[in-house]
């Protein structure tokens, strides 16, 4: 299976910083925040991975990350031409993913669970796409899943609801098959102008098939000031728990 990382976005949230610098490329414990995606996808062997970034950005993540041999892993780089949405930056990868199912990840989503048994569940999932969730406080703040209290299946996504009625936000963890692509090509921008995901993963619960999972350990979206050093609190806290000596902090 292949990966793919959005790392474009234009950080507004983390401004001033962002107006010079990639919001994935901020420090997030001793690494630059995209380094935690491209180690969850080595974690679990998925090494060949697409980076999708802006093209002011794109020079930054080749001279910090190359070819990715640093890294153990073989990189590709796309560009996004404008922040149109992550369903805009997601169809950047239409050739490089072909016809196979593949892991897409938000790079400002910092977790600490391992992917390996969601991957092993979608490698033997026929077809669809599979989300996973994170119980939140916030639920506002994301995409949040309705639930059906007697199937226990997602029967919608809300994007940023006002009055939120679950607290299950879906994550920027997402795996699919090549069908994404169709439904990208088929959606239209939300008002704020932008190709959402939300509407992907939307017409996915209509057209196809769709399964879920629950994050246990701490997941943060770290797109703004506050997330961004909850963030790197959780990573210092995991690495001094686990102590730093494990594989994929090797290089
Ligand atoms: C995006 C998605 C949202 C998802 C979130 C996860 O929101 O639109 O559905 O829950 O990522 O991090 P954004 O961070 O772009 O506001």
């Amino acid at each position: 299976m292949k990966g793919v990382i959005l790392a474009g976005g234009t950080g507004t949230r983390l401004r001033p910083v962002t107006n010079i610098v990639n919001k994935h490329l901020l420090p997030v414990g001793p690494f630059p925040m995209i380094y935690w995606s491209i180690l969850k996808l080595k974690e679990i062997k998925i090494e060949n991975i697409l980076i999708i970034t802006n093209k002011d950005h794109l020079s930054h993540f080749i001279q910090l990350l190359g070819d990715g041999k640093e890294l153990g892993v073989n990189l590709s780089y796309r560009i996004q031409s404008s922040a149109s949405g992550i369903a805009d930056g997601l169809l950047c990868a239409k050739t490089f993913i072909g016809t196979e199912k593949f892991v897409f990840l938000l790079a400002d989503n910092i977790f600490e669970d391992s992917l390996e048994s969601f991957i092993y569940k979608f490698e033997n999932q026929k077809k669809g796409a599979k989300f996973i969730l994170k119980e939140v406080s916030d639920p506002e703040r994301y995409g949040v899943a309705n639930i059906d209290r007697k199937s226990k299946k997602i029967s919608s996504i809300i994007e940023k609801p006002k009055n939120p009625i679950f607290n299950y936000c879906v994550t920027g963890i997402y795996m699919y098959d090549h069908h994404v692509f169709d439904y990208i090509e088929e959606i239209v921008p939300s008002s704020r102008g932008e190709l959402e995901i939300t509407s992907v993963n939307n017409m996915y619960i209509e057209k196809s098939f769709v399964t879920y999972d629950i994050l246990t350990g701490w997941w943060i979206d770290a797109g703004t000031h506050a997330s961004l050093f909850t963030a790197n609190k959780l990573i210092y806290e995991d690495l001094k728990k686990r102590g730093r000596k494990l594989g994929i902090y090797k290089r």
